[in-house]
């Protein structure tokens, strides 16, 4: 989870070796230091190696694209993989996240927003015992507990081979001649021995010999020295490479490497191009000269990035060259047409959230910026990200953001009905079904002034939702007949097998079980012969779930393998819930009573970190198929449900889909030691009931309280019995399907 380093390490032994004994004794260590000397990399390096030989997850957390305080929580989601949760504070959600998890976070870039940052280390220092926390800022951040640790320039030596290896990727093969060591040397105490500096100034080998880099560094760096000396030096000297090699660009160059400043969190080369108004060929020759990164992803298309540091430079220049407002105009429109343009596939194609996400701090600086120039493109901006942060459960974000649109007044059209109608579909799970109403009533009221016939059928199908979700069912279903009716009438055909899908899911919330079953089987032709996949896996799942229901199992099998694996395809995360359930449910059916409890363990794991909640009547009859595995395995059924609980998403899915590589399970020799522990047997008892030796028995035991995560066998004992004693299912609710 940390990010790919491109280049290759440096020196650094001692600073190491210090760090490392540093956070064995404080939690929060910060690296303090100038800009480019080297914090980031340093921090990345140790979590590398501590998650290298603990067992400690390292997270990488960077707040350099977050602009304000509040998003401080939500970028520490984002890198710690936690959903947000309905109705809960996110930062304790990320908190009770990492509870009992060993994790070492790196929390980069903090300088900007100090005091958040403080806040929310502090948080997790306290709520998490067991995570340790490398910050990196220009300054400490001044908690208790914290030890900075002031990052040092590289020694000589270090610099030098800093130099060479940075030098030899402009000039492959590169040796420094006889001669040359001593300009080398010369040059990396002129930079002050900072990375940084050094890899601007290596960058420039592929068009200028060495003898040119040093001199042309010393000019400027006379020139700088020549002015009043306030900074301290090593802040010169990084300015001065900076300016070194910034003049040396050409114009082309130039104006690219200013505009990039924009993008917070980088940007991929499409909107680089389009937003610097620049070319691929120059994004190249400024990634060559080391004044832009490029990172690589197995999965979308290249990023391009600038260090915060040479990012705070080029705003400068771009402020100083009077493009700033222009530039960020630019930004602005290409984010809104991206937008815009995922809100409409994103009815076809729930990936396109996936790729948002790659971008949601550029989303996010567009909506700042035209929250402050143009209030009508921040509304139309906030109303095409509705759908993506509905789907993506990003809730409290996405709320204030359509609040704050929404205030600012505005025409009332149908732009203003949209981001009504996403306000109250996030509501729904946010602030409640009265609130949702409301906004959603709202929202249907203007679609039907402005004639909007679309937004109408799209506002009359969510306030249904909400009603089914408080038990109205018969209004629901005026409502989606009516909704029915428009789409209809428009010939949407998406809108309308939609419409199916509720109504049979309405059907099936009523127990009207064979009117469920006409709905949705048809619902899922149509769907099918669209080709849309988020609904059809969600229609799968219920389907799937019907088929237990009249003891079709061969049916039920097919469905809800198809319905995980698209879900799973889809990253949506509460759909493999329901189907892992009904994957469970099919087990006990099929008397494998272990499979059957452990998806059982790890259907509700997915549930509860994402928040899900669902009625009693959903759970009701998943409980009835499961009684007889719990009752076949006795004790051991605890133990398995927890195992199932711990497996995590990826390998829950392969798992329920029995695919080759399986995740390890304890085995039926510790699950029966399991059984033995909780009635209070010694390690030499169980040894001698099972025909083993007590060391064997001692290994069982110890492997059974690693993988449950306790210190002692009185805790695995005491949590075993009181498991047994409760039923595991915690999550009551009204259990609709966000659609
Ligand atoms: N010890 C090192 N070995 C190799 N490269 C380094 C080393 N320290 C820093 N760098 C490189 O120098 C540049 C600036 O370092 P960085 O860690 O980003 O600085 P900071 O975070 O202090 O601004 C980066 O490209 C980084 O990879
Ligand atoms: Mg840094």
């Amino acid at each position: 989870m940390l990010p790919q380093r491109l280049t290759t390490f440096v020196g650094r032994n001692q600073e190491l070796d210090q760090l490392a004994h540093l956070l064995d004794e404080a939690r929060l260590v910060t690296l303090t230091g100038a800009g480019g000397c080297g914090k980031t990399r340093l921090a990345l390096e140790v979590a590398s190696l501590r998650s290298q030989t603990r067992p400690t997850q390292a997270y990488f957390v960077d707040l350099a694209p977050v602009a304000q305080g509040w998003l401080v929580a939500h970028a520490l989601a984002a890198g710690l993989a936690v959903t947000e949760k309905p109705q809960a504070k996110l930062l304790e959600t990320v908190c009770a996240a990492l509870q009992s998890e060993p994790a070492l976070i790196v929390l980069d870039n903090c300088e900007h927003l100090v005091q958040a940052a403080a806040e929310a280390a502090e948080a997790m220092l306290r709520g998490c015992p067991q995570v340790h926390i490398i910050a990196t800022s220009r300054e400490a951040l001044n908690i208790a507990g914290e030890t900075s640790f002031q990052v040092a320039p590289l020694e000589i030596r270090d610099a030098m081979r800093l130099f060479l290896q940075r030098a030899r990727l402009s000039r492959p093969g590169m040796h420094a001649e006889f001669g040359e060591v001593a300009v080398i040397q010369e040059l990396c105490e002129r930079l002050d021995r900072l990375p940084l500096a050094i890899e601007l100034a290596a960058g420039r080998l592929r068009v200028l010999p060495l003898g040119a880099v040093d001199g042309g560094m010393d000019n400027r760096l006379q020139l700088l020295s020549s002015g009043p000396r306030t900074a301290p030096g090593r802040q010169q000297s990084m300015r001065g490479s900076l300016d070194w090699s910034y003049d040396l660009l050409d114009e082309q160059e130039r104006n690219c490497f200013r505009r990039l400043a924009v993008f917070a969190g980088g940007c991929d080369a499409r909107a680089a191009t389009i937003v610097c108004e620049s070319d691929l060929d120059t994004l190249a020759r400024l990634a060559e000269k080391s004044m832009v990164m490029v990172v690589e992803s197995a999965t979308g298309p290249a990023r391009y990035r600038l260090l915060e540091t040479v990012r705070e430079y080029a705003a400068e220049k771009l402020a100083g060259a009077g493009q700033l407002e222009a530039t960020r105009r630019r930004h602005l429109n290409f984010f809104l047409e991206l937008a815009e343009t995922a809100a409409q596939s994103i009815r076809d194609q729930a990936l396109s959230a996936q790729a948002l996400e790659l971008d949601q701090d550029n989303l996010r600086a567009a909506l700042d910026w035209a929250g402050i120039e143009h209030p009508r493109l921040e509304m139309r901006l906030a109303a095409a990200l509705g759908w993506f942060w509905f789907v993506r459960g990003h809730l409290s974000e996405g709320t204030q953001r359509l609040t704050t649109a929404l205030s600012r007044g505005g025409d009332h059209d149908s732009v203003r009905a949209s981001a009504l109608k996403w306000a109250g579909s996030l509501a729904r799970d946010y602030a409640g079904s009265e609130a949702a109403q409301s906004l959603l009533q709202d929202s249907l009221t203007i679609s039907r002034e402005v004639g909007d016939e679309a937004g109408e059928a799209d506002a009359l199908l969510r306030l249904a939702g909400v009603l089914r979700g408080t038990g109205a069912f018969d209004s629901a279903a005026e409502l989606f007949a009516e909704s029915l009716s428009i789409y209809e009438r428009l010939n949407d055909h998406f809108g309308i097998a939609v419409l199916h899908f509720h109504h049979g899911l309405l059907a099936r919330f009523r127990g009207d079980t064979s009117n469920a079953r006409r709905w949705l089987e048809q619902s899922e032709t149509e769907l099918r012969a669209l080709g849309h996949e988020f609904f059809l896996a969600q229609a799968l799942n219920q389907l799937g779930h019907l088929a237990l229901e009249r003891g079709d199992l061969q049916a039920a099998q097919a469905r809800l393998e198809e319905a995980l694996s698209t879900n799973a395809r889809l990253k949506s995360n509460f759909g493999c819930a329901i189907a892992l359930d009904g994957l469970s449910a099919l087990a006990s059916l099929k008397r494998r009573h272990e499979r059957a409890l452990r998806l059982a363990g790890a259907a509700e794991a997915v549930r509860s970190a994402v928040g899900m909640k669902m009625s009693p009547n959903y759970h009701k009859p998943l409980e009835r198929w499961r009684a007889p595995s719990r009752k076949s395995l006795g004790a051991a059924a605890a133990v398995v449900y927890e195992e199932g609980r711990r497996l995590g998403l990826r390998d829950a899915i392969a798992y329920g889909l029995g695919e080759r590589h399986q995740p390890t399970f304890l085995s039926r020799r510790e699950l029966q030691i399991a059984e033995f522990v909780t009635h209070g047997l010694t390690s030499r008892e169980i040894a001698q009931r099972l025909g083993i030796s007590t060391r064997t028995a001692e290994g069982h035991v110890e492997r059974l309280r690693n993988k449950l995560g306790f210190r002692s066998r009185a805790q695995v004992a005491a949590w075993m019995t009181a498991q047994l004693d409760e039923s595991s299912i915690s999550t009551l609710g009204d259990g609709s399907l966000g659609a």
